[in-house]
C-alpha cells in the first residue's frame, strides 16, 4: 500500500509534503519520512516510526526547500522501523527514493548486481535505489539509470526519485501502483491520490503503467520505458462531496456511521430525475441490457456489498449475477457466459487485486463498470463506465457508509435496468421509497447508540470470539458484521449461514459465547429463530435483531421494516456500532486498526 508525494518548484515544499502525507495516511501508517532539497546545496531527511504525527513532531522550520518527496508506509518487506522507512538512500548518498508497491525479484537483483553493497534496510525499495546508483556510477545519467532499473524490476511500483546532483528534476514512474501528476503554475506535484494535492491544484495528468516522467518546475516530460515521448492533457479533479473533518466526533468511524441516512438521500437525488425515475447513463444502460450475465468482482467489505447486489440484479433485473473475490478471480478465471459485463465494486478505486482483474478482462474485450467513491481513481479511469457512490470521503479504515452506498447504488442500477427491460419485478418495486425507508430506519438505529453500546459491552467485553448468523441477505450482513468486529476490535468473529451451524460449527458454542442473529426475511425468519434457540440452549449469549414484522418478544432490537432485499441497509448499522463500541471500550485506535490500510494497492 503506502502513500507517496512529491513537489518541485514550491517554496513551502515541506508543508505541502506533510499535508499530503496526512491526507494519505489512510494508505498506511507504520512509518513515514520526507526528503527536502533547497536546490542550493542543502538537504534534509527525516524519518519516524508510527503515525504521521510522529514525523510532524520531528519536522521544524529549518527544513526548507523547493524539491521534496515523502512517504507513509504500510510494511510489506521488512518490519516497521526507521531503517525500513522511506525515503531510501543509495550508499553514495546521491539518490533518494520512495516507493509504493512490491518488487518481486528484489532478492535476485541483489544477488546478481549488488553483492558488494552493504544494505541499511530489509526492503525491496533499497535494492532499487542501490541499483540506480550502480548504473549511474557506470556512466548513465540519472534518468537513464532509473530507466534501466525499471526495465529490470518485476512487480508493482510507483516511484519518486531525487538525484542530489540534478535537484532541478523530480523523476517518477509507475507500474500497477497508482500515481498522478498534479500540474501547477510554476510548480508540479505527484501523489498516490489526487486528494493529497487538491489544496495545490485541481489539474492532474494521468500516468499509465510503465511510463517514466521527468518533472521540473515548469515541465512534465512523459515517456514510455522504451523512450517514446507521450503527450497527455490534464483533467480536472473535483473535490468529493462531503466534509472530511472529524468535528466533535471522537473517531471518523462514528461520524461516518452517522452519515449513512444522508448518503441514502443523496444517492436518490443523484440517480433519479424530477419524476422520481432512475436514470442511468444511456451507453451504460445499453451495455447492461446487452449483457447476459453480470460478474461483480470485489474484495472485503465491497465483496459483501456485492453479495447483496447479486439478489438485487437477479430479482429486479432478471439478469444472472455472479460475485467473485478479486484476489481469486484473476488467477482462476471461471468459465464466462457469452456476453458478460464486469462490475468492479470498490470504495477506493485503487485495490490492486481488483485492478489485475480489470486489466485481464479488458484485454479479453469485455465491457467494464467501476462503482466507486473516488471518481478520480485508477479503476474509475480505466473502466469503460463509472458510477459514483457519493458517500463523501471515508477516512476510517473500516468501511461503513461506502458499504451501504454500494448496496443502494446496486439497487438503483438494478431497478433502472429492470425497468428498461420491462421486468415485472422492477416495475412492482419502488427503489426511491425503499431507500427513503432505509434512511429513516438507519436514523432510528443510530438514535439507539447507547443501548447498542450496552450490548457491545455485555456481549464482547470479555470475549475473544463471536458468531453472527442469518439467512439470505441476513447471511450477507453476518459476514460484513463479523469483518467489522474482527478488523477494529481484534475479536475472532465468524459470519455464518444460520442453517449451517448445526453441521459442525455448533461444537464451538460454549457458555456465554456471543452470537448475534439477524432476522429480517419472512421466508426464513422462523428457521433462523430456531437456530438461535438451538445455540442459546447450549449456553450462548444471543442478541436477536429482527425487523418489526418478523420480531417477537425475545428480540432485543427491533428494526424498521424494509424489503428483505435491502434489509442489509438497516441490519448492518447495529453490526457497525457493536464493532465500534467494542473497539472504543478496549481503548483501540478505531480509525487506524493495526496491520491495515484503507487502500490496498498490493496483491
Ligand atoms: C473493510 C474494508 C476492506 C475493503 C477492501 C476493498 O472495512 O474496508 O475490506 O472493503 O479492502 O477495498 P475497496 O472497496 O477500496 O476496493
Amino acid at each position: 500500500m503506502c502513500g507517496i508525494v512529491g513537489v518541485i518548484g514550491k517554496k513551502n515544499t515541506t508543508e505541502i509534503l506533510m499535508q499530503g502525507l496526512e491526507k494519505l495516511e489512510y494508505r498506511g501508517y507504520d512509518s513515514a519520512g520526507i526528503y527536502v532539497n533547497d536546490q542550493a546545496g542543502h538537504d534534509y531527511l527525516v524519518k519516524r516510526v508510527g503515525r504521521i504525527k510522529n514525523l510532524e513532531a520531528a519536522v521544524d522550520d529549518s527544513i526548507q526547500g523547493t524539491l521534496g518527496i515523502g512517504h507513509t508506509r504500510w510494511a510489506t518487506n521488512g518490519k516497521p522501523s526507521v531503517a525500513n522507512s522511506h525515503p531510501h538512500i543509495s550508499n553514495d548518498e546521491r539518490f533518494y527514493l520512495v516507493h509504493n508497491g512490491v518488487i518481486t525479484n528484489a532478492n535476485e537483483l541483489k544477488r546478481q548486481y549488488l553483492l558488494d553493497i552493504e544494505f541499511a534496510s530489509e526492503t525491496d525499495t533499497e535494492v532499487v535505489v542501490q541499483l540506480i546508483a550502480l548504473f549511474a556510477r557506470e556512466g548513465l545519467s540519472a534518468k537513464e539509470a532509473f530507466r534501466k532499473a525499471l526495465t529490470m524490476v518485476d512487480g508493482s511500483y510507483a516511484f519518486s526519485l531525487v538525484d542530489r546532483l540534478t535537484p532541478d528534476t523530480l523523476f517518477v514512474a509507475k507500474n500497477k501502483s497508482p500515481l498522478l501528476i498534479g500540474k501547477g503554475d510554476g510548480f508540479n506535484v505527484v501523489a498516490s491520490d489526487a486528494l493529497a494535492m487538491l489544496s495545490e491544484t485541481d489539474q492532474f495528468v494521468e500516468m499509465k503503467d510503465e511510463e517514466i516522467v521527468a518533472l521540473t518546475q515548469d515541465g512534465i516530460a512523459i515517456e514510455t520505458l522504451d523512450g517514446t515521448p507521450v503527450h497527455r492533457e490534464a483533467f480536472t479533479v473535483k473535490m468529493e462531496e462531503g466534509d472530511a473533518s472529524k468535528g466533535t466526533y471522537p473517531f471518523y468511524m462514528l461520524k461516518e456511521i452517522d452519515e449513512q441516512p444522508i448518503v441514502m438521500r443523496r444517492l436518490v437525488k443523484k440517480y433519479t430525475n424530477d419524476r422520481g425515475e432512475v436514470e442511468l447513463p444511456k451507453p451504460l444502460l445499453a451495455a447492461l441490457k446487452a449483457a447476459d450475465r453480470l460478474y461483480i468482482v470485489a474484495a472485503g467489505t465491497s465483496y459483501h456489498a456485492g453479495l447483496v447486489g447479486k439478489g438485487l440484479f437477479e430479482k429486479l433485473a432478471g439478469v444472472p449475477t455472479e460475485v467473485h473475490l478479486a484476489s481469486e478471480f484473476g488467477y482462476n478465471q471461471p468459465l464466462l457466459s457469452e456476453k458478460p459485463l464486469f462490475i468492479f465494486l470498490t470504495q477506493s478505486g485503487e485495490t490492486a487485486d481488483i485492478r489485475q482483474v480489470l486489466v485481464k478482462v479488458k484485454a479479453q474485450g469485455y465491457p467494464t463498470l467501476t462503482i466507486t467513491n473516488v471518481l478520480s481513481s485508477t479503476l474509475a479511469r480505466e473502466a469503460d463506465y463509472q458510477l459514483g457512490l457519493y458517500a463523501g470521503p471515508e477516512i476510517a479504515v473500516a468501511s461503513t457508509k461506502a458499504y451501504t452506498a454500494q448496496v443502494a447504488v446496486e439497487a438503483l442500477i438494478a431497478q433502472g435496468l429492470g425497468e428498461a427491460k420491462n421486468h415485472r419485478e422492477a416495475e412492482a418495486f419502488d427503489v426511491v421509497h425503499q431507500l427513503g425507508l432505509a434512511a429513516a430506519g438507519q436514523q432510528a438505529l443510530i438514535d439507539q447508540k447507547d443501548a447498542i453500546h450496552d450490548w457491545a459491552t455485555d456481549l464482547f467485553s470479555q470475549s475473544r470470539n463471536a458468531f453472527f448468523i442469518g439467512r439470505g441477505t441476513d447471511y450477507d450482513v453476518s459476514l460484513e458484521a463479523a469483518l467489522k468486529l474482527k478488523e477494529i476490535s481484534y475479536v475472532q468473529a465468524e459470519g455464518f449461514a444460520a442453517g449451517e451451524l448445526k453441521h459442525g460449527t455448533i461444537a464451538l458454542i460454549e457458555q456465554d459465547t456471543p452470537v448475534v442473529a439477524f432476522i429480517s426475511d419472512p421466508k426464513t425468519a422462523a428457521h433462523t429463530r430456531s437456530n438461535a434457540d438451538e445455540i442459546a440452549a447450549r449456553g450462548a449469549k444471543v442478541l436477536r435483531i429482527a425487523t418489526e414484522s418478523q420480531s417477537s418478544e425475545e428480540d432485543q432490537l427491533v428494526v424498521d421494516d424494509i424489503d428483505p432485499m435491502l434489509a442489509p441497509l438497516l441490519m448492518i448499522i447495529p453490526g457497525q456500532l457493536l464493532a465500534y463500541f467494542t473497539s472504543f471500550d478496549r481503548g483501540y485506535d478505531v480509525d487506524r486498526p493495526r496491520n491495515l490500510a484503507k487502500s490496498v494497492t498490493v496483491e
